[in-house]
């Protein structure tokens, strides 16, 4: 993998000058203008530098060093200054900084800037281990308002001491979002230790969470420490808690409140330091309600609810999302990397996603496997799984037959249930990304006509034209097989 630098910069033809050397030098190289959005490019994926001008309009280079050096340790930060900064780039490398390098940039001074970066770290060692290492796994893609949301809750609650609950569908990331807050966390240096609590029998489930002593029970032939125990010090998730028993709930209040445990056999109390994270995928409180849970543990696991939004409240993340998965499969399995043509990404975005990211990770996958060709069509799609667009959404008249002997341009719709319109921003924003879904579609129908588009939207060409615009969609990124009329 190309180790990865991040240029930072407002005027845009020292970040590009400053690209071009850097690519030129096999360098990947991506592009902020501000600081903020320095920031939201690293939440995404990791860099091993930035060059990162000191001069920034909103947050500053000072600011947005001090927020890499405590959120992106592994990004090593050479500051770009000019004349009248340098006595603050001094400022800076008191900060952390490695490097300073003043303006006008000199092509020789930039390469080996940054070649020593990658030396002082030892960096370049690591970036060959990056390939496989699970952090490649554990970024949560996404720019879209869901995503940024949950995101800045994450952020919120990583460095507390609460009990989170982690509510969302099957697949949507839940244990990616714990796994998030455990690394933010101050214990991130401790272990993270993960029960799945539907997996484990009833019987067994006890000596799982508390350990045993040899003898407690047919079987036990030596002690065993438990899951609390193993997490002493850093984060317990406990998955699926909705499917854990009452007798054990009991269990797990105790050593919340307590925060002692006993093991099965021993009457001896053992301290413990842990802090608990907690997933399912049922709605709690109404489990409480059926008295399958327990009204006391709901509430201590309560504190902090954080609902992680199914895939369907945030479409417009499915292109970054699809491509971060073919990346990642290339990547792990030394292959080179396909593209996706713009089709399939409009038929990507347009899909129901009962099985959420995972869903999409897993056809991905497929995909980078059986695709023939480079590039991935919307026929591969189709043939890897045949499905209609929107199926879960308007049940019976969705299906590929009904949808093609209607011939119905727009994509069918149903309500979204409430928590989804939640999810998705409230009903100003679902209304555009519906507005957007519906134009991407006919635009994709027909083969990027706007006329024609325009005709079945009822509304004006100029008006699409704009409203194409103000979506930033490509007409021409969805023209299938006919010839667009303009
Ligand atoms: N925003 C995201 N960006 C990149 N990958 C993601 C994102 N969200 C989830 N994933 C990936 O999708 C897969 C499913 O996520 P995860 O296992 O966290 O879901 P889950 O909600 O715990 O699912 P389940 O309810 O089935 O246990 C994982 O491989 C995870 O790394
Ligand atoms: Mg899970």
């Amino acid at each position: 993998m190309k180790p990865r630098i991040l240029i930072v910069d407002d005027e845009k033809n020292i970040r590009r000058t400053l690209a071009m050397i850097l690519r030129g030098a096999g360098y990947a190289v991506r592009e902020a203008a501000s600081g903020e959005e320095a920031l939201s490019l690293l939440a995404e994926a990791p860099s091993e530098v930035a060059l990162l001008d000191i001069r920034l309009p909103g947050q500053d280079g000072i600011e947005t060093l001090k927020q890499i050096r405590a959120q992106h340790s592994e990004c090593g930060v050479i500051m770009i200054s000019g004349h009248a900064t340098v006595s603050a780039a001094v400022e800076a490398t008191r900060l952390g900084a490695f490097d300073f390098l003043e303006k006008p940039l000199s092509r020789d001074r930039v390469l080996i800037a940054v070649r020593n970066v990658f030396q002082m770290t030892s960096l370049g060692e690591q970036v060959d281990r990056y390939r496989r290492d699970e952090a490649q796994r554990r970024v949560m893609v996404g720019t879209g308002p869901a995503i940024e949301a949950l995101r800045g809750q994450v952020a919120k609650v990583a460095p507390t001491m609460a009990t989170v609950l982690i509510t969302g569908e099957s697949g949507s990331g839940k244990e990616l979002v714990a796994r998030l807050i455990h690394e933010q966390s101050r214990r991130a240096g401790g272990p993270f230790i993960k029960v799945n609590c539907a997996a484990i029998p009833e019987e067994l489930i006890e000596t799982e969470l508390f350990g045993c002593v040899r003898g407690a029970y047919t079987g036990a032939d030596r002690s065993r420490d438990g899951k609390f125990l193993l997490a002493d010090g850093g984060t317990l998730f406990l998955d699926e808690i909705g499917d854990m028993s009452l007798r054990v709930q009991s269990k797990v209040l105790r050593a919340l409140q307590e925060k002692e445990i006993e093991r099965v056999g021993d009457s001896h109390v053992v301290r413990i330091e842990v802090r608990v994270i907690a997933a399912t995928n049922k709605d709690l409180q109404a489990e409480v309600a059926a008295g399958r849970f327990r009204e006391d543990l709901f509430f201590r696991l309560h504190v902090v609810p954080l609902e992680v939004p199914p895939l369907a409240a945030r479409r417009e993340d499915i292109p970054r999302l699809a491509h971060h998965f073919l990346e990642l499969y290339a990547l792990e399995n030394d292959l080179p990397r396909k593209s996706l043509a713009p089709e399939t990404l409009a038929l990507l975005e347009t899909r129901a996603w009962p099985g959420n990211i995972r869903e999409l990770q897993n056809l991905i996958e497929r995909l980078a496997i059986l695709g023939e060709g480079p590039t991935i069509t919307a026929d591969d799609v189709q043939r890897l799984d045949p499905r209609p667009p929107r199926a879960r959404a308007a049940p019976g008249r969705g299906t590929r037959e009904s949808r093609a002997a209607t011939d119905d341009p727009t994509p069918s719709e149903a309500a979204l249930t409430p928590e989804e319109l939640r999810a998705a921003g409230g009903l100003v924003q679902a209304r555009r990304d519906f507005e957007r879904r519906c134009i991407s579609a006919c635009l994709e129908r027909t083969g990027g006509n706007i006329s024609q588009a325009a005709q079945w939207l009822g509304i004006e060409r100029s008006n699409l034209h704009k409203k194409i615009q103000a979506y930033g969609l490509d007409p021409r990124a969805t023209r299938a097989t006919e010839a667009p009329d303009d």
